[in-house]
Formats: structure tokens, C-alpha cells, sequence
């Protein structure tokens, strides 16, 4: 076929998609064995792949200004390449020649998970376009060995939501080759958010190395904090489950102050949880990586009032429901 060269969106909604997602409680914890508590927000990333005559294969991300020829050699890859590159050599499409284009409507670096949508988004994309009958549970593991590259010691959690766009509670598997436990929640109404974005642009593998750094000066102590966090998740799992958002938001303000002496907050965050708290927020706290990237607050009365508020302090804001 033609290769289509727009960079518009097709209209017809045929096209791979992977979630964007929230973690409501558990970052970082999750990735040395806690619980985490996770839900796809209405963001996604989308892609198609097609044939070309191009001879290799060929990667456009219009909205993100990122165009490619993937490298054969894994070795010549840079680290962009590197993460998506696994999915060809995986999948023994490298020496194809086609085009693969990606619509992304999460935002970059942000903490919602597009690096893991984006690569369940280009798996889909191929399994529709080659006819390789991969199965979720497939397209789930070949993401994580991506997230792995793009974020180290990645729990997993990100391209579960990415792959199954489902509220779960997660933990990581305790050896390699186990499977982790992964549960739907089904909760008796959906939740009420408010997701803040601070615009500051922060990579989850810089922070997840951070903890690790910190972690192996002091483990004794970051343990503590991890065990911490643990419990409060499945404290929250309960609320959750009993619609209880007053302990709910209770206990995302906790889980915040851990973050908070984890140290993956940032100015920008730790404004946009006050100013979530000060407009009626039950419960405020960063989500996914830290850094910068996004916070997540709970407003069951106050919504438009949050939004509103972040938006005149200068962030963007979206209210989304989860469950
Ligand atoms: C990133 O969304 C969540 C982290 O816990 C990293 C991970 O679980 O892989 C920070």
C-alpha cells in the first residue's frame, strides 16, 4: 500500500491503542515489592503501522516532533530507540519495511504512563497490522521488557494499566520468572478526580534511580518508609471498596508526605497539592514517577473549583472519573 503521510489523526477509530494512567497510591514502593493501587485515565496512545517501500522501519511521532529510521543494531540505538526496539527484535519484524505512527494523547514525561502506553499502543498496532495473534498477557510482557529499558527496575505496574485499562491493585512478582499479582477492583462508584500537571517534563528512570541511590545508603530506613506505604495502599484499597473517600483522601495525603521524604516531589508539585488542599481537595498527592510530571487529588464536592484553581496558577488540569 501507499504509506499516508498526514499528520492528522484518521477519523476512523481503527487503531492500536494503550492507556494512560494514574497510580492513586503505591509509587516507588511498588517497585521494591509493596502494593500499588493504579487506573487508566481517558488518555491513550495510538498507532498504525503500515507498509511501505522504504526498506526498514520507519517511526513518526508528529505531536512529539520525533521521527526515525529504527537501527538494526541494537548496539547503534539511542535510548529512545532502544525501548521500542526490543518490540521489532522481539517480534523479528526489524528487517521490515514499514511505517509505524504514533498518536499520543498523554502528555510526555508526565507521570501518566506514556512511555508503557506507547509501547502496548505499537504492539497492538503490529500484532493488528501482521496478524501475529498475541494475546494481552503477550503484549503485557513484551511492554514490560521495554519499560525495563526505559525505566530500570520497572515494577511492571505502568503496562499492566497500559495493556488491560483496568483499576488494579498490583504487586510485583518476588522472583524473576514469577507472575505478579494483578486484581481488577471493582468499586461500588467511580471515584472523582482531579489530575494537576505541573509541564515540568521529569523521566521516571531518573527518579526510580534516585530512591535506589538513597535506598542503598540508608535501606534500613527507606524500608520502613516502603512498608509504610504499603499499608497505607491496602488501607486504601478498603476505602475505596467501601466508598469511604474521607479515608481515602486521608491517606493519599500521607502517602504524599512519604513521597515527599522519598524526595520525588518538587516545587511545582508540592503547589499544585496545596493548592488542591486549600480549594477542597479531600486528599492530594503526586502520582507515577515524581519529579515534577503530575498530582492526582480527590474531589468529590469541590471539582471545578480545583480545576479551576490549578488552571489560574498556570498548570493545565483534566477531571476524570476512575473505576
Ligand atoms: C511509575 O509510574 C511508577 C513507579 O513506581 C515506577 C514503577 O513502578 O515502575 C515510580
Amino acid at each position: 500500500g501507499v504509506p499516508a503521510t498526514t499528520a492528522e489523526q484518521p477519523s476512523v477509530d481503527h487503531r492500536a491503542c494503550g492507556h494512560g494512567k494514574i497510580i492513586l497510591l503505591g509509587e516507588h514502593a511498588v517497585v521494591y515489592g509493596s502494593h500499588a493501587v493504579a487506573a487508566p485515565v481517558p488518555l491513550a496512545v495510538r498507532a498504525v503501522a503500515q507498509d511501505t517501500k522504504s526498506g526498514g522501519v520507519d517511526m513518526f511521532i508528529p505531536r512529539w516532533g520525533v521521527e526515525y529510521r529504527l537501527h538494526r543494531d541494537p548496539a547503534h540505538r539511542d535510548s529512545f530507540q532502544r525501548s521500542l526496539g526490543i518490540i521489532f527484535d522481539e517480534l523479528q519484524l526489524t528487517d521490515r519495511s514499514m511505517r509505524i505512527e504514533v498518536f499520543p494523547n498523554v502528555p510526555r514525561a508526565m507521570g501518566l504512563g506514556g512511555s508503557a502506553a506507547m509501547a502496548v499502543a505499537v504492539i497492538r498496532a503490529l500484532d493488528q497490522h501482521y496478524k501475529l495473534g498475541l494475546s494481552d498477557e503477550e503484549i503485557n510482557a513484551l511492554a514490560f521488557r521495554c519499560e525495563e529499558v526505559a525505566h530500570g527496575s520497572a515494577s511492571g505496574i505502568d503496562n499492566t494499566v497500559a495493556t488491560y485499562g483496568k483499576p488494579l491493585l498490583y504487586k510485583r512478582a518476588g522472583k524473576k520468572g514469577e507472575l505478579p499479582m494483578v486484581r481488577e477492583l471493582h468499586l461500588p462508584k467511580r471515584i472523582p478526580l482531579v489530575i494537576g500537571i505541573s509541564g515540568k517534563e521529569s523521566l521516571t528512570a531518573v527518579t526510580v534511580g534516585k530512591v535506589r541511590t538513597a535506598w542503598q545508603r540508608n535501606p534500613a530506613l527507606y524500608d520502613g518508609i516502603f512498608q509504610q506505604i504499603d499499608a497505607l495502599t491496602l488501607q486504601g484499597v478498603e476505602a475505596m471498596q467501601q466508598y469511604d473517600l474521607e479515608r481515602l483522601g486521608d491517606l493519599m495525603n500521607i502517602c504524599h508526605g512519604l513521597l515527599n521524604a522519598l524526595r520525588v516531589s518538587s516545587w511545582e508539585v508540592e503547589e499544585l497539592v496545596q493548592i488542591a488542599r486549600e480549594h477542597g481537595a479531600l486528599g492530594a498527592k503526586l502520582t507515577g514517577g515524581g519529579g515534577g510530571g503530575s498530582i492526582v487529588a480527590l474531589c468529590p464536592q469541590n471539582r471545578e473549583k480545583v480545576a479551576a484553581a490549578i488552571r489560574d496558577a498556570g498548570y493545565q488540569a483534566m477531571e476524570v472519573d476512575i473505576g
